[in-house]
């Protein structure tokens, strides 16, 4: 079976950047799960932080330029999206939504989707599930039932909880790679899709 193709939506805007290393947690969980399923997968990571520019001036002109429009490509074609954003003023980074904006609103549709943030205080961890999901949902993803927010206080190791950051996103993977692996996997255009196959071409 063809592998799995995972696009990781990271918009993080520090370097380190602590919504990174939650989108990198992520995605090695949900390539775990997958594996133990049988599946493999490839990873690919959308820096949004790298794109702004290019997203700005799509908002402005409608204009996809290389790499954005190679990005948009990648996720059109994911057979699963993680997307995590931190939390600015109470909602979604501006440049996350921006990036959303460009996006074609049937490039997502029906995609199993994994949604992430992290934030300075846990108060705001309900900003995925009123200014995220909803955005996910126009846009018709299958979005899992459990997002992940990781708040300054989950990364200390010495959480000892059976809702620790770990278990989220263990549980939260788990469901995404449930439903990558319940679906066939996506039919990319190829270069030969024109070319008749041998049957055809002698006439059967
Ligand atoms: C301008 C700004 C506004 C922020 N507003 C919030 C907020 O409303 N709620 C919150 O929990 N954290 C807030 N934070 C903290 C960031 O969400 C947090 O540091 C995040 O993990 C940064 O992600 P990054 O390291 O990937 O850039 C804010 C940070 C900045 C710079």
């Amino acid at each position: 079976m063809s592998k799995a193709s995972i696009v990781v939506v990271s918009s993080g805007v520090s370097q380190p950047s602590s919504t990174r290393l939650l989108a990198d947690r992520l995605a090695q969980a949900v390539h775990d799960e997958l594996a133990a399923r049988g599946r493999q997968a490839d990873v690919r990571v959308v820096e949004v932080r790298e794109l702004a520019h290019e997203v700005v001036n799509m908002t402005l002109t409608g204009y996809a330029a290389a790499p954005l429009a190679e990005a948009q490509a990648a996720l059109a074609a994911a057979d699963g999206v993680i997307a995590v954003t931190p939390v600015f003023t109470a909602g979604a980074a501006g440049i996350f939504k921006a990036f959303l904006d460009v996006l074609d609103t049937t490039a997502l549709a029906g995609t199993p989707v994994l949604l992430g943030a992290t934030g300075g205080t846990s108060r705001h961890s309900l900003v995925l599930e009123y200014g995220v999901r909803p955005v996910f949902t126009y846009l018709h993803a299958d979005v899992v039932p459990t997002s992940v927010f990781a708040a300054t206080d989950d990364w200390a190791e010495d959480v000892d909880d059976v809702k620790s950051l770990p278990d989220r996103i263990r549980r939260a993977a788990t469901e995404l790679a449930d439903r990558i692996a319940a679906k066939a996997p996506t039919r990319r255009a190829g270069l030969f899709d024109d070319v008749p196959s041998f049957g055809e071409l002698l006439g059967g």
